[in-house]
């Protein structure tokens, strides 16, 4: 063999593991001097290609079109199963640890994994799904979530999971808005001591959606539930006859691999579409460096597959790097809130990746529920889905990293599609609150409202990223343009984030929270106005305006605004916030419940007729202090009898 060989080989290999603070820096300067030879190293020497590509990047931030790989040609399953099977094949890829802790858990193979996902994919190509074709997936956390995700990669359909907390009406306009052909589902979902009726839910979703031909059940409950004939079937006689082997669809590096619903500020949910190439070769980059993943580690994400974390580091990075993975089925708090802890300790877990509210609903209870488990084999810590705050950061610190595991705060979106800040473990030293640093390949930057550049540290401002990254959302399905004025217009050049952020002495950044009307509870992301449109369709409703609110647990709260059309009595206003709530719990799902409801005679508004939230914001915090300039309100009077109603 070429001597040369090993010396590429390991420079190579650096690139791909972050080693020390002075390698970080090197490889960040590489990664912004020379961006494309940065990606087109790691591509290149990480992954199975049928097809390597002409060109690295082309791009246009004006019109927000990014080609990353162009004409590359890959299948990802082939790189999250495939080449795995020579050296990992026995070796478990998923670990499934059931909602009752009395079920044994499940550990599949590699090589079973690619025999469940094979059997799956041959079942949807023989029930008509193509390359290109959208399928919706709705399941609980069981792994035929991760099988059919991966059976639709192999065949080239296009995945688009519902998260199974969503309501009916929420998934017929997701179903509607990609024309899904087909449904995965179950007969139902155990979360805690509930069962949940998940194919009566979907049974009304699809009475209002013409797309979709047939309807698969995966049995998990066994519960007594309605088939439709000619649409609706179970799944497993049809895997039984299935062959399990399926030949790769052939993919180009910019075929979409899924499509993911992401609230907006305004309007109907947005399809966020992650392509092939690009999403593999980030997320598998920022799997390993952020969570310093070695073979043999036995990683667990606590997220739900149904939003972005679990499709990023519960599947996609996990499985290319070959690691085992865990799918928790449950919830923290059962059967009591040692179920976390349990866990680690029954499964070795070497990285434990979870969200702050989980964290602070865990802080409250007694250090009783956490002290006896040996929580040793745990390596790294992580944190996800919104600002931690310095209480959660030092107790899941002290007790659960047992102060000796860094916690990785890492900052990202449903958009980017993988982790674009965050410290890297035995690397970066972390600091409370703080995501840190930029993995190598982002470039963050902060503006101010003139649309200028922050430079210098001790700053705050917009946080915006001003140069493409290989894992970035492509568009918004069927709506680019509503893609381009949603991240690439308030900045020109530049992705707008949506987020705020501070830039400390050393260049460290902290996430404030969102600067637009997205309010994010308990780790999910939520915008004002469809919740907003839900209340407005009760018919004793004028108008409704919704803020966040900061709750010890969750992060924020919600807070409606109601005015009604005719004011009533009292008591006929606690039945009204009952069904205010039953109205959004139906058009969104319980998730987007209001925690507080007060009722108002009129909003402060403009003159222009724009509801000042600010004002709203502040009252709902309880701070009457300062209102700052209410000049250009057209109702100064009405603010006084808001903070009267809320008092
Ligand atoms: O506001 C930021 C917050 O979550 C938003 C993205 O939400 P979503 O698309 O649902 O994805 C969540 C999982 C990646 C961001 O705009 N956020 C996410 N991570 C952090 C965070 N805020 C502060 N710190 C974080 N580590």
């Amino acid at each position: 063999m070429n001597k040369n060989y090993f010396k590429i080989k390991k420079a190579i290999m650096s690139i791909y593991k972050i080693k020390d603070l002075e390698h970080y820096f090197k490889m960040y300067k590489k990664s912004v001097r020379q961006p494309k030879k940065f990606w087109d190293r790691i591509a290149d020497e990480n992954f199975t290609w049928y097809q390597k590509w002409d060109k690295v990047l082309d791009f246009d931030m004006q019109e927000a079109n990014f080609t990353w790989f162009k004409n590359a040609k890959l299948n990802i399953t082939k790189n999250c199963i495939d080449r795995h099977l020579s050296t990992r094949g026995s070796k478990t890829a998923i670990i499934f640890e059931p909602n009752n802790p009395e079920e044994e858990a499940r550990h599949i193979s590699y090589r079973e994994l690619y025999e469940e996902v094979s059997k799956m994919a041959n079942v949807l190509r023989d029930k008509g799904v193509a390359k290109g074709d959208r399928v919706c997936i709705y399941l609980p956390m069981i792994p035929e979530l991760a099988i059919s995700i991966l059976a639709c990669a192999r065949i080239g359909a296009i995945h688009s999971v519902v998260f199974a907390g969503f309501s009916s009406t929420a998934i017929a306009a997701r179903i509607n808005d990609s024309e899904c052909k087909l449904v995965v589902t179950s007969d139902g979902s155990f979360r805690g001591n509930k069962s949940i009726d998940l194919k009566g839910i979907v049974d009304e979703a699809l009475e209002s959606t013409p797309c979709v031909e047939k309807v698969l059940v995966v049995k998990r409950t066994c519960s007594d539930i309605k088939m439709k004939e000619g649409r609706d079937e179970w799944l497993q006689p049809l895997l039984d006859n299935a062959i399990p082997n399926c030949v790769a669809e052939i993919m180009d590096a910019e075929d979409p691999l899924f499509i993911l619903y992401t609230s907006g500020s305004t309007g109907k949910p947005k399809g966020m579409v992650h392509t092939t190439a690009g999403y593999m070769v980030f997320t598998a980059y920022t799997f390993q460096n952020v969570f310093n993943y070695e073979e043999n580690d036995v990683y667990w994400c606590t997220a739900d597959i149904g939003w972005i974390t679990g499709h990023s580091y519960i599947l996609y990075g996990p499985l290319l790097n070959g690691a085992t993975t865990i799918i928790f089925e449950g919830v923290p708090s059962y059967p009591d809130y040692s179920r976390f802890w349990e866990v680690i300790e029954k499964h070795n877990v070497s990285q434990f990746y979870t969200a702050p509210t989980a964290i602070r609903a865990l802080a409250k209870e007694s250090l009783d529920f956490v002290q006896p488990f040996q929580l040793d084999s745990l390596k790294v810590i992580g944190s996800v889905g919104e600002p931690i705050n310095e209480e959660a950061w030092h107790w899941y610190n002290d007790h659960v990293g047992g102060k000796k595991c860094p916690l990785v705060d890492t900052w990202w979106q449903t958009e980017t599609g993988g982790i674009m800040i965050s410290p890297i473990p035995f690397v970066t030293p972390t600091k409370p609150t703080y995501a840190s640093l930029p993995i190598p390949g982002i470039q963050p930057v902060l503006m101010d409202e003139l649309r200028n550049e922050i430079v210098g540290n001790q700053v705050t401002g917009s946080l915006c990223i001003k140069f493409p990254w290989p894992a970035m959302a492509r568009t918004i399905w069927g709506d680019h343009q509503r893609y381009k004025e949603t991240y690439f217009s308030a900045f020109p050049g530049k992705y707008f984030t949506g987020d705020g952020a501070l830039r400390d002495e050393v260049g460290y950044y902290r996430i404030t929270g969102r600067v637009d009307d997205v309010i994010i509870v308990s780790g999910h992301n939520l915008g004002t106005a469809p919740i907003e449109d839900a209340i407005n369709e009760h018919p004793a409703v004028a108008e409704s305006a919704v803020v966040g609110f900061p709750h010890d647990v969750k992060g924020n709260a919600l807070y409606a605004f109601v005015i009604l059309k005719e004011v009533g009595e009292s008591r006929l206003q606690e039945n009204l916030e009952k069904e205010i709530n039953q109205a959004i719990s139906n058009q969104i799902g319980p998730i987007a419940k209001m925690d507080k409801i007060q009722f108002v005679s009129n909003l402060p508004k403009t003159r222009s007729g724009k509801i000042m939230r600010r004002i709203l914001r502040k009252i709902a915090e309880g701070d009457f202090s300062s209102f700052g300039d209410i000049s250009t309100l057209l109702n100064p009077e009405i603010v006084e009898e808001i903070i009267e109603g809320k008092k």
